[in-house]
This record gives structure tokens, C-alpha cells and sequence, in this order.
């Protein structure tokens, strides 16, 4: 019965995938889609079963943006712990640049969170999730993750994990803060088993940052500066995998932190030391006007262990990532 349930709903997949080729037959691909979510119903409830007595392995994962920076490589992290490239469900609005993960038996599908008739074949058989925050630019997001959160939990999604915002859990309701806020407390009413992934700044932004500081030779360092507990991208990632592919996550937040805190005395500090250049580290004049608030902000003054409670190896340090990146360090001080 799951068997022929599961061959069916392969059949209807690949009806959907080449339907996927192009935004504009999104609604020739309508009846391929109900078709789809129809039998998805009965493959979720026994999958679901079997999940429970194999081990969290045999979860079915949607990774939704997973063509982004974030989403990609969540799914090399997932893969590298072990997780089969046929447990993964890789939604996105760009199906087809995800074609290297079809090619290991990854199930790539159309989803748009402005597009919610395309949500429930998209999460059609998934049993745990990653929801990635979309950019402030693509409207208002809380509606947008909502519509997400609402398929997903419709499609039989058990558990979804969120890409939220460190600066919550110091109590910021404001600006960036805002819309993190209220998707974690419609996550949280929605009555699924939630992990609010808060990730703090990203410390790739620093790469360019310190390159201008070795390019001009000085950084000027406002009186009042914020240090922020950057962390990296791949960091990230591999919490947000560790997270997907392991239990006891359920109803948890983490603060996604790097291992201190940063500011333009540190950045410059490791890259001098990655590169072996000098930079001069002024002060601002006291009296000068402050500059915008940007990011910085007490509220992402903050540490914590969970990256390396979650995946087992230390936070990426600063002086680490640029060590990484040392030869784009060097470009910009020769
Ligand atoms: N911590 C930080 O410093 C920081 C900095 C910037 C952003 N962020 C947040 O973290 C998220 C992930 O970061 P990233 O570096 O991976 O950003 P990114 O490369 O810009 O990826 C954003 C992803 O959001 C997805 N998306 C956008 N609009 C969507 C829609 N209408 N429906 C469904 N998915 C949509 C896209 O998925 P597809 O293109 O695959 O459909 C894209 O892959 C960002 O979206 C933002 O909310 C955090």
C-alpha cells in the first residue's frame, strides 16, 4: 500500500518537475499539483509512521530558499551528516538551479511564499522543515512566512525550524527585530513543534569590511561602538542541519552566535594578523554626529555555545574566516 502509494507519488513528482521549467506554465502545472497534494496525503501519514520507528534519518526535510546562500548550504551540511539526498525536499522559485541535488535523488520543486497555491505540492511528504526568513525587500514578511508556515502544517510538516534573529533574545522588538518576532509567535500558535534558529549578524560581512580597512592602511572607531557576536554563514548552516537531523530540538530557541564579541578593533586586529599588515586604529572625535544605527545595536552583544552544542565543533572565530579568505584579504592591501 505505501509502496504503490510512494510509486504514484513519484510519478505525479516528476509530472511536477517538468512543469517546473518555467514561472510562466505555473497554471498549466494546476491540475499536476491537486493531483499531487491529493496523494501526498496518504504518503505523509505512513511515512510519518516509519519515521517514528527508524530514527530521525528517514524525516523527509524541506529546505525552503534553498537556492541562497543560507539554503545551499544547509543542504551540503545535511548531506555531509549523513542525511540520504532522497529525504531532502528543496523548494525554491528557481527549482532548476537546484539540478545538482536532483541528480543525487534530492526532490527539487517550484514554491513562492507570494504564491500560496503553490505551497501545498511543494511541501507535499515533508515531515520536518527549515524555513528560511525571506529579505526585507519581498513585502511584508510575517503574511509571507505565515502562508509558509500554514501549508507546510496542512502537508503534514511535524516540526519546523526558523531562521530568526539573535537581538529577540535580548529583548529588541524593533526595526529587523519586528518581523522575526512576529513569526516566531505565529510559528509558536500554530500548535507545530517549533526551533527558533536566532542567528546573529553574519561575519562574511566583515570580509569586505577588513579589506577596506588594509586597503586605506586605518579604521576610525566610534566612542560608543557595539561589539557584535558575528557568526558565520556555514555556522549557520550547520546548526540549521544539526537541528533537522537530530531530535530534542522541539520547542528549543538558540542563540546562532560566533565565539566573541566583535568590533572594528578585533576586525582589524585579525586582519592584520591573517594578512601582516598594519592598520592604524583612530578614534572617532567624540563630538561627531553618530552615524546611522544600521545593525549594531546592544542587543547583539551576545555569545553563546550553541553552534558548538549543536554540531560537535567550535564557532568559526573571525581570525578563522579570514584566514579562510586570505588571498581576498590580500588582493585589497596590495
Ligand atoms: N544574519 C544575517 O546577517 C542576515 C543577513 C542577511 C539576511 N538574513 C536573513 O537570512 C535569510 C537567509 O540568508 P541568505 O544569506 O541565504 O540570503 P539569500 O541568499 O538572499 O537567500 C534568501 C532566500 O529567501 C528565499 N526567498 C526570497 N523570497 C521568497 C519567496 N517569495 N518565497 C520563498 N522563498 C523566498 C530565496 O529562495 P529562492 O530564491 O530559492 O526561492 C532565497 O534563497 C535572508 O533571507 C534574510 O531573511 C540574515
Amino acid at each position: 500500500m505505501q509502496t504503490t502509494s510512494m510509486r504514484s507519488w513519484a510519478k505525479d513528482l516528476r509530472c511536477w518537475a517538468r512543469g517546473s521549467r518555467s514561472r510562466a506554465a505555473y497554471s498549466r502545472r494546476a491540475t499536476c499539483a491537486l493531483s499531487l497534494t491529493i496523494l501526498a496525503f496518504g504518503t505523509v501519514v505512513s511515512a510519518a509512521t516509519a519515521t517514528d520507528a527508524q530514527g530521525p534519518t528517514s524525516e523527509r526535510i524541506i529546505v525552503s530558499g534553498a537556492s541562497g546562500q543560507l539554503g545551499r548550504l544547509t543542504v551540503k551540511e545535511l548531506l555531509a551528516r549523513g542525511v540520504p539526498a532522497r529525504n531532502l525536499i528543496l523548494v525554491s522559485r528557481t527549482p532548476d538551479a537546484l539540478s545538482e541535488y536532483a541528480q543525487l535523488g534530492a526532490s527539487t520543486r517550484y514554491g513562492d511564499f507570494s504564491k500560496p497555491e503553490s505551497l501545498p505540492a511543494a511541501y507535499a511528504g515533508g515531515t520536518r522543515m527549515l524555513l528560511i526568513s525571506i529579505g526585507g525587500g519581498a513585502g511584508p514578511r510575517p503574511q509571507a512566512h505565515k502562508r509558509a508556515i500554514d501549508a507546510a502544517i496542512a502537508a503534514g510538516v511535524k516540526h519546523i525550524a526558523y531562521t530568526s534573529y539573535v537581538a529577540i533574545s535580548r529583548g529588541d522588538t524593533s526595526g529587523l527585530a519586528s518581523d522575526h518576532l512576529q513569526t516566531e509567535e505565529i510559528l509558536k500558535k500554530s500548535g507545530v513543534a517549533w526551533t527558533m534558529l536566532r542567528n546573529s549578524i553574519y561575519a562574511d560581512i566583515l570580509i569586505p569590511q577588513a579589506a577596506k580597512m588594509l586597503a586605506d592602511g586605518h579604521v576610525t572607531v566610534p566612542a560608543n561602538e557595539n561589539r557584535i557576536g558575528y557568526v558565520t554563514r556555514q555556522d549557520c548552516a550547520a546548526a540549521a542541519a544539526a537541528v533537522l537531523s537530530s531530535p530534542g530540538h522541539e520547542n528549543q530557541a538558540y542563540d546562532i552566535t560566533g565565539p566573541e564579541l566583535i568590533g572594528q578593533r578585533e576586525v582589524a586586529a585579525a586582519a592584520s594578523a591573517v594578512s601582516g599588515k598594519p592598520i592604524e586604529v583612530l578614534a572617532a572625535d567624540p563630538k561627531a554626529p553618530p552615524g546611522p544605527r544600521g545593525f549594531g545595536g546592544p542587543a547583539l552583544s551576545v555569545t553563546s555555545t550553541h553552534v558548538a552544542d549543536l554540531t560537535g565543533r567550535p564557532a568559526t572565530s573571525v581570525r578563522t574566516l579570514f584566514a579562510a579568505n586570505k588571498e581576498k584579504l590580500l588582493g585589497a592591501a596590495r
